[in-house]
Order: C-alpha cells, then structure tokens, then sequence
C-alpha cells in the first residue's frame, strides 16, 4: 500500500466548494462495532482540523442513564427517562465519560437505538452537528450507524469501515481488557456479533453502507495505515471535486 502525506491546507475545502455546498464539509464514517471507525473519524478530523462527533457516544449516553435510573433499555417508557436526562445535560464531558464504554452499556445502547422515538429524538441535534459545527472549521466527521444513510444523506465523503469479526473482537478485547481482568475473548466477541446482529435488523435505520461510500476494510492495517488510505480518497474525491469546477476544468471547456 502507498503512504501518502500531505499537508493539512492540502485537503480544507477551496472556496469554491465550500461556495458550492454553502456549509462545512461533511464526511460520515459508518461501520460495525469495534470496525475502527471511531478511532479513524478521530484521527481524520484531528489531521483536518474539523469537529468531530461520535453519534455512538449518544446512544451510549441514553442507555447508561436509563440503566441507571433502573429502566430497561428495550422499553421506552424507560428509555425517555434516560433520554431526558442526556438531553437535560448534553456536554462534551458527558460524552467522553469512560463509564459509557462499559460491555454492559454497549449492549444496553444497541436496544435505546432500536427504538424509533429515541432515534427521532437524537436525530436533529446530529444533523445541526454536522451542519453547524461549533468553532469555525471547514469541515465535520461523524462516525456511527446511520451517518451517510439517514443523517447526512447529502455528505461530501462517506466511508464505511469493516474489518474481521477476529479481528474486532481482538481490538475491542485490548480495550477492555485492562478495566476487566475477567473478560475473555469470546464474551467479547459474543457481545459484538449480538449487537452486529441487533443494528444490521432493527427495522429503524439499520447498519449498511450507503450506496456512494467508500468501503474501507481495515483488517490487517494499522490505524495510521488505515488514516492514510482515508486521506488519499479524501484527497481524489476533492481534487475531482475542484477538477470538475475550476475554469480550466474538462466540464469548463466543454
Ligand atoms: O464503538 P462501537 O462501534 O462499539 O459502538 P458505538 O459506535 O459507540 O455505538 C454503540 C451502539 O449505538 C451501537 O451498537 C448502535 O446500536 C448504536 N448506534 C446507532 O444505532 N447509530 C449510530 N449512529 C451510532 C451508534
């Protein structure tokens, strides 16, 4: 594989894109549990300078608010109890607190997800996310379930990211396994295909990949590796982008 590097400026969208699409740039990063699609969303929109939103961090928020209020989370009467309190308290922090990465929670987020209501309710401040992002940058990355189908339809560059169901265990066991000495490596990857199982037929926003993604099957590579294949579609898609419009352009001369 050809590692590329380019320069930040490379890739902040020209004027006349950003003219054109009249808001920020957004890319979706879609994909199963543990694919690596968090960590490249991440990374891409660090290497950007975009925002970026881990959709997965709501989910996972809801449910541990309902767990705690001692609700089920398959049930939606228990479900807008912890949905109103996420809601009531919406913060970054609340977001990155470690005690939503829990088994448990994971679990617990692939049910509040299945309900409709739930979705509908998270559904706006995504898109007004990805639309309006806080700061001015250029651009957005979202990553999650349902980005490039129902949140961001109209997105700039979609991605879905894949990988062995190995090797997602794998990973996902090297996470966990430090806070868990208890957790083996078939409980994890157990709890991965069950949830894989729960987003791809829920019958509200399944996991798939929108037809106009990029498929990026992570297996085997690292996340540097995994950033820069990104960054390289990133770049083509852009540069078609501004051959496409720029006035020395094929379909200017035309
Ligand atoms: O990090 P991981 O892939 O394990 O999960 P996540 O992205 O944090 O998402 C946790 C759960 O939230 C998933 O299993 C989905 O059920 C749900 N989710 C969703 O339905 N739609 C999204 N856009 C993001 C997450």
């Amino acid at each position: 594989m050809t590692i590329m590097h380019f320069r930040k400026t490379d890739f902040l969208p020209s004027s006349k894109l950003y003219t054109r699409s009249r808001r920020p740039l957004i890319i979706t990063v879609d994909g199963p549990a543990a694919s690596g699609k968090g960590t490249l969303a991440r990374r891409m929109a660090a290497r950007l300078g975009y925002a970026y939103l881990d959709t997965g961090a709501l989910y996972r928020a809801v449910a541990l608010a309902t767990l705690e209020t001692g609700g089920n989370p398959m049930n939606w009467e228990c479900a807008r109890q912890g949905l109103d309190i996420v809601k009531r308290n919406l913060t970054p922090e609340l977001l990155a607190n470690p005690a939503i990465r829990t088994a448990e929670v994971s679990q617990a987020a692939s049910k509040v997800a299945a309900i409709p209501e739930v979705r509908e309710a998270l559904l706006q401040y995504q898109r007004d996310f990805a639309h309006t992002p806080p700061g001015s940058v250029g651009g957005v990355v979202l990553d999650g379930r349902d980005i490039g189908t129902v949140i961001c339809p109209d997105a700039d560059i979609k991605f879905f990211v894949t990988a062995s169901p190995e090797e997602r265990a794998e990973r996902r066991y090297n996470e966990l396994k430090p806070q868990n000495p208890a957790l083996t490596l078939d409980m994890v990857l157990a709890d991965l295909q069950a949830r894989d199982k729960r987003d791809r037929e829920r019958s509200v926003a399944p996991t798939f990949s929108a037809p106009d993604a990029y498929i990026l099957d992570t297996t085997g590579l690292t996340p540097a590796e995994t950033l820069e294949e990104s960054i390289a579609v990133i770049r083509s898609r852009f540069l078609e982008e501004t051959a496409d419009m720029g006035p020395g352009s094929r379909k200017a001369a035309k």
